[in-house]
C-alpha cells in the first residue's frame, strides 16, 4: 500500500478523466484494472509539484502553462518503456537476409524505428545494417536510422546512446567489439556506440497518433514493435495504415511478435512472423 499522506486517493471520476485523456491523446488504453498502477506512478509527482489531489495535478499538467515541463514527466510515467538490444531476434535475422536485395540498386537506405523508447532497438538496427551491408560488399550505401518516441526522456537517453554493460550483454560479442566503446573508467560500467554509428542516428519526440514528425516521405524498413498492444483496434488501424503509407514499394514493416493485424483491413501482406510488405 502507498502512503498517500495528505494527498486524496485517486477518485473514480478523476481516474475516468485522466484515463480518457491518455487514451485519446496517446492511444494508450487505461482500463479500470490500471487504476492503482496509475495512482502509484503519479503519486510521487503530486508530492513533487505540491498538489493535493489527482484532479488538481491533472489540471496543472494539461491546463496550466506552468505545467508544461511536468506534462513531459506525466507522458513519460504513463507509458511503459521496456526494451532491450536485439529484442525478438528473429526480426534481425530476417532483416539480415532481406537487406542485400533491398540495398542492391539503392543510392541510400532509410530506416524508421517508431516508438523507439531509450534507443536499444534503433542501435540494434544500425549495428545489424552496417554489419550486413559491409559483409555483402555494400558498405558504400549510406543509411540513416530515424527513431522517435512519445517520451522525451526516453528520446534524450536514445540520443546520448550510453548504455549499461548489463543491458549491452544482449549484444553479440563480435558486434559489441565493433560498435560499442567501453568506458575507460572501471567504476562506470557503461558503453557508448562508436561515433560513426551515432552519426547515422536521428532521434526526435513524436506521437504515433499525430503526424509523427517524420523527416522522410518513405522508408525502406519500418520497425514499430511492442506499442500497438497498448492501443485499441481503431488506433491500431490508424497507426499501421499511416506507417504503411510511409513504406517504400519493396520495403518491410516489422511489428511486435504478439501484435496481430490480420483482422484489420490494410494494404499489407504477411511475409514472416510479424513481418509485412505492401500488397
Ligand atoms: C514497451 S516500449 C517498446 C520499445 C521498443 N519498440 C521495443 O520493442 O523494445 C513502448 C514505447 O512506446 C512509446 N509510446 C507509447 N505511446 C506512443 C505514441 N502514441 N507515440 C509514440 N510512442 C509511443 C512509449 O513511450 C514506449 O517507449
Amino acid at each position: 500500500m502507498h502512503d498517500h499522506g495528505s494527498i486524496a486517493p485517486l477518485t473514480d471520476s478523476e481516474f475516468r478523466k485522466i484515463s480518457s485523456f491518455i487514451e485519446q491523446e496517446f492511444g494508450i488504453r487505461m482500463p479500470e484494472a490500471k487504476k492503482s498502477l496509475l495512482q502509484g506512478r503519479l503519486h510521487k509527482r503530486l508530492v513533487a509539484c505540491g498538489k493535493r489531489s489527482y484532479g488538481e495535478y491533472f489540471d496543472f499538467v494539461t491546463g496550466d502553462p506552468a505545467g508544461k515541463d511536468e506534462f513531459l514527466v506525466f507522458t513519460d510515467l504513463v507509458s511503459t518503456h521496456e526494451t532491450s538490444f536485439f529484442r525478438e531476434p528473429g526480426h534481425f535475422k530476417h532483416l539480415r537476409q532481406a537487406l542485400p536485395g533491398l540495398a542492391a540498386d539503392k543510392a541510400r537506405l532509410r530506416f524508421l524505428c517508431a516508438a523507439c523508447s531509450t534507443g536499444e532497438e534503433a542501435y540494434s538496427l544500425a549495428m545489424t545494417i552496417d554489419e550486413t551491408l559491409s559483409e555483402a560488399g555494400l558498405g558504400r550505401v549510406p543509411f540513416t536510422v530515424e527513431g522517435f518516441d512519445l517520451s522525451s526522456h526516453a528520446v534524450e537517453a536514445a540520443r546520448r546512446g550510453v548504455f549499461s554493460e548489463a543491458r549491452a550483454k544482449k549484444i553479440p560479442d563480435e558486434t559489441m567489439r565493433r560498435y560499442m566503446m567501453r568506458s575507460k573508467n572501471p567504476g562506470k560500467e557503461v558503453c557508448r556506440a562508436v561515433p560513426e554509428l551515432r552519426a547515422r542516428m536521428l532521434f526526435h519526440t513524436g506521437n504515433l497518433l499525430d503526424d509523427m514528425g517524420l523527416s522522410e516521405r518513405s522508408y525502406d524498413v519500418i520497425f514499430c514493435r511492442n506499442v500497438l498492444i497498448y492501443f485499441d483496434r481503431q488506433n491500431q488501424h490508424k497507426v499501421v495504415a499511416a506507417l504503411a503509407s510511409r513504406l517504400s514499394d519493396e520495403g518491410y514493416l516489422y511489428l511486435g511478435h504478439s501484435e496481430t493485424i490480420s483482422n484489420l483491413d490494410l494494404p499489407l501482406k504477411t511475409i514472416g512472423h510479424a513481418v509485412y510488405q505492401l500488397r
